[in-house]
């Protein structure tokens, strides 16, 4: 479904989320990233999983929560560029919690 433009000479980085070694370009952002990697599901709810969707920070289905940041409210995983040695993994809220906007 997603693939990379052919060309992409970017430098790689490394990341991991949910302990997968994920390799990813400079300047991606992580939802990218994920999505370029065949990770579709970011998050999970009591509807079950959910994933990117706008890839514009307004839809909410993209949140992970990253090591160090956000204080484990989840953040949009199309707003973060990714960065060498970054720590992810999937956000889990419950419905009663949904961001407003979500779906
Ligand atoms: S994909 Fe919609 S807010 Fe990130």
């Amino acid at each position: 479904m997603f693939r990379r433009l052919p060309d992409d000479e970017r430098d790689r980085v490394v990341l991991t989320f949910e302990d997968e070694r994920i390799e990813a370009r400079r300047g991606d952002t992580l939802a990218a990233a994920l999505l370029a990697h065949g990770r579709m599901v970011t998050r999970e709810t009591a509807g079950g999983g959910r994933g990117p969707f706008c890839m514009m920070g307004v839809c909410f289905e993209c949140l992970v929560d990253v090591h160090g940041r956000g204080g484990g409210r989840g953040l949009q995983a199309c707003m973060i560029e990714v960065c060498d040695g970054m720590k992810a993994g999937r956000h889990r809220t419950q419905s009663s919690d949904e961001p407003e906007g979500a779906a």
